[in-house]
């Protein structure tokens, strides 16, 4: 059967980005396609500056909005991340298998290392090594297919290069993943700033649409949109970002083509009235299953429990062949 293994980190409230690049599409499609694990990866929210209460919330709030997105506990597998020692586990052996160049060459290393030392931040050395954890946490469960948006393309490659050089090295033992995309909405750009991703780290709420805003900040945000100069309605991602993004919205919500419905408006306004209705009615279950599971924390954590346990069983055999293959003395 297809193991299939995603995560999403808790750096902040989710965003309409990874609703459609990533979690939705885990609830639709892939929790049943195959045996599926979904993890909310707390270790990597731990690599750039944090606020201890803010991830633990954060977290726990990624975890209910997973389940009110429709991930069911009783097809797959939700659990947190540093709840399973063996991800730490692994991540040591294939820092012994990747170099610091490869790693160094990540665009999210070189924006974000960029970042912390322009706000007179030091830059930590999880930052670096972080797609080595996120390589193990793929591998450790044997994962076929890793369901992404598209800015995670690079760090899928590279968990790849380390399970075949690891494989090469010290006889098979992983199984080489390969990253799955949307066919829409690979990649959701900032409402404000259509040239850059919209992302939950962003200090400018505007251009994100979060999961849990209210109707009423869904169609504002989208109201709001920046858009390109002219009026016709085209889909270019390189000359209209802006409007290419509302249509990538706009077809992702309502199951349409981003090209066709170019064709259907005349007005740039027309088109952001219906994206905006169309964002509000896609989010509007979500919030509200989120209000119910997050009056109940009991069942949350009995989820959290009882998945971090199915996790364990899963990951600790793969990971324990790993330690022998590389040339550890198994404990007696
Ligand atoms: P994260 O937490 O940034 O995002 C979670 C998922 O959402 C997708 N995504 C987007 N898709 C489309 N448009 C956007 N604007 C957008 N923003 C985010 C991401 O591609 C991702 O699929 N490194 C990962 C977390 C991770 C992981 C893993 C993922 C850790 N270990 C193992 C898969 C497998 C991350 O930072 O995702």
């Amino acid at each position: 059967m297809t193991r299939i293994f995603s995560g999403v980190k808790p750096t902040g409230h989710l965003t309409l980005g990874n609703y459609l690049g990533a979690v939705r599409r885990w609830a639709e499609v892939d929790q049943h396609r195959g045996e599926a694990l979904f993890s909310v990866v707390d270790l990597h929210a731990l690599t750039v500056e944090h606020d201890p209460a803010r991830v633990r919330r954060l977290s726990r709030q990624a975890a209910t909005l997973l389940l009110a997105s429709g991930l069911d506990p009783e097809v797959c597998t939700l659990f947190v991340q540093s709840h399973v020692d063996e991800h730490t586990r692994l991540s040591y052996l294939l820092e012994c298998t990747a170099t610091d160049g490869e790693l160094r060459r990540m665009i999210q290393y070189k924006e974000k290392s960029v970042r912390a030392r322009d706000a007179g931040q030091g830059v930590r050395l999880s930052l670096l090594t972080y797609p080595v954890l996120m390589a193990a946490d793929i591998l450790a469960y044997g994962a076929d297919e890793v369901p992404v948006g598209e800015d995670q393309t690079q760090h899928v490659e590279l968990t790849r290069d380390l399970a075949v050089r690891f494989n090469q090295r010290y006889g098979h033992t992983f199984t080489v993943p390969r990253a799955t995309r949307p066919a829409v909405a690979a990649r959701v750009m900032d409402l404000q700033d259509p040239g850059s991703k919209m992302g939950k780290s962003h200090e400018n709420g505007a251009g994100i649409v979060y999961l849990l805003d209210d109707a009423d900040t869904v169609r504002r945000k989208v109201m709001r949109a920046v858009t390109d100069s002219g009026r016709e309605v085209v889909y270019d991602r390189d000359v209209k970002p802006g409007l290419a993004n509302l249509l990538d919205l706009m077809a992702a919500a309502t199951g349409g083509n981003p090209e066709e419905l170019a064709g259907v408006y005349e007005s740039y306004g027309a088109l952001k009235k219906d994206t905006a209705d169309a964002v509000v009615e896609l989010l509007r279950p979500v919030r509200e299953r989120h209000a119910e599971l997050a009056a109940d924390p009991g069942y949350v954590d009995r989820v959290l429990r009882d998945g971090a346990e199915r996790a364990r069983g899963m990951a600790r055999p793969l990971v324990d062949r790993a330690y022998r293959a590389i040339g550890l003395l198994p404990a007696v």
